[in-house]
């Protein structure tokens, strides 16, 4: 096992700058998701420290030593992709012993890993199957095998389960990430999915356009994200952000609109009235799950909208408003608006400690000091 870091790395295809100067750092048994939309470096940036891409500029190192030059062979990291790559003519078995054939261990050495790891993933009744026998779910358990056997220093994960269906995905999940706290192996795991990212790793690296915009735990990118961009990526259905303008001064700040107005709590008011806004214009998040929803206007739900669509979703209900030009999501209670209430006028209360301030210029987060110094994240493994 060994930590991973990247020391300003980039990554260039002719014209394509895909990764730029990503500095990240991957402690010993972390489990680091890579995550961003598609297009964003993730790929590029995995396939580097594997040793199947070249590196523009800049140094990986896998356990404090420079790997650049190492044959990706005697990286001593394990890969595994979307697609499974097996051996469609060998068994369960042999596909899973290959890779360690390859490295001439004895054979008793192999029967024990491929034991070991085939009943780490319940494959062992598998066995002697061959690939074109096997559902898509059990043949990404056998790839997933082929790397278990290896005992290498990293595991790389690219979109491992991107196309198994739903429920196939949400338990494979769980034991990736069981598996994983049991070896204690670092790992990068690539993905476009957000949910995947937040349910799995111990911290998210957010990639947007080859550029690193925040690294952080789960929590941390979820409550502080550091700019508009990161705070509408992650989150499902994801935060809801209105433009404004700051009035007011040492008496108290808010947030105005002609739909609304919305007090900045006096934690925030501090690094408000500092930040630089242009004309004050200022954007306000917050998420669905944040805001509520009535039908009589009072002081408590400040912000007119109309209501557009219901979503039911089993036990709660996402209400989709329109505030002047703007769609905001509401979380609710199953049943708190009805189809029959579309286009009513409703009145949307928030809950002031979960706002977020944004500078529309630069897209980056206001935050208070105290948030601040929390939102600095360092590897905690
Ligand atoms: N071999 C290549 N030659 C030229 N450009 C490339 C090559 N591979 C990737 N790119 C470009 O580099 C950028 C990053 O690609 P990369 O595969 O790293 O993205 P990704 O985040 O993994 O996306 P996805 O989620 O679609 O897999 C993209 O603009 C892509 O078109
Ligand atoms: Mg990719």
């Amino acid at each position: 096992m060994a930590s991973l870091t990247f020391n300003s790395v980039w990554k260039r295809y002719d014209q394509v700058e895909a990764v730029k100067d990503l500095n990240l750092d991957i402690a010993d048994g972390e489990f680091l998701c890579l995550l961003g939309p598609s297009g964003c470096g993730k790929s590029s940036s995995l396939r580097m420290i594997a040793g199947l891409e070249f590196i523009s500029a800049g140094d990986i190192l896998l356990g404090g030593e420079r790997i650049n030059d190492l044959e990706p062979r005697n990286r001593d990291i394990a890969m595994v992709f979307e697609s499974y790559a097996l051996y469609p003519q060998k068994s369960v078995y042999e596909n899973m012993a290959n890779p360690l054939r390859l490295r001439k261990m004895s054979k008793d050495e192999i029967d024990r890993r491929v034991r070991e790891a085939a009943g780490m993933l319940e494959i062992e009744r598998l066995l002697d199957r061959r690939p074109s026998q096997l559902s898509g779910g059990q043949k990404q358990r056998v790839a997933i095998g082929r790397v278990l056997v290896r005992e290498p220093k990293a595991f790389l994960f690219d979109e491992p389960i991107a196309h198994l269906d739903a429920k196939l995905r949400a338990r494979m999940r769980g034991e990736l990430k069981h598996i994983q706290k049991r070896l204690g192996t670092t790992t990068v795991y690539v993905t476009h999915d957000q949910l995947e990212g937040m349910s799995m790793a111990d911290r998210i690296a957010i990639m947007r356009e080859g550029v690193l915009q925040q690294v952080g735990t789960p929590q941390e990118v979820f409550n502080q994200p550091s700019n508009v961009w990161v705070a509408t990526f992650v989150g499902d259905p994801p935060m809801n952000i209105l433009q404004g303008e700051l009035q007011g001064g040492d008496g108290g700040l808010t947030v105005v609109a002609p739909e609304f107005r919305i007090d900045v709590p006096t934690m925030q008011a501090g690094s408000l009235s500092e930040s630089k806004l242009a004309d004050r214009k200022i954007l306000v998040g917050v998420r669905p799950e944040a805001l509520r929803i009535s039908s009589i206007q009072d002081a408590a739900h400040p912000i007119t909208g109309r209501v557009y669509a219901v979503q039911p979703l089993g036990d709660v209900e996402v209400i989709d408003v329109r505030v002047g030009g703007d769609r905001v999501l509401v979380r609710a209670e199953l049943g708190t608006v009805a189809n029959e209430d579309v286009d009513a006028t409703v009145y949307l209360g928030y809950h002031a400690q979960k706002l977020h301030f944004f500078d529309p210029t630069t897209g980056v987060a206001i935050r208070s000091a105290a948030t601040r110094q929390t939102a600095v994240s360092q590897p905690t493994i």
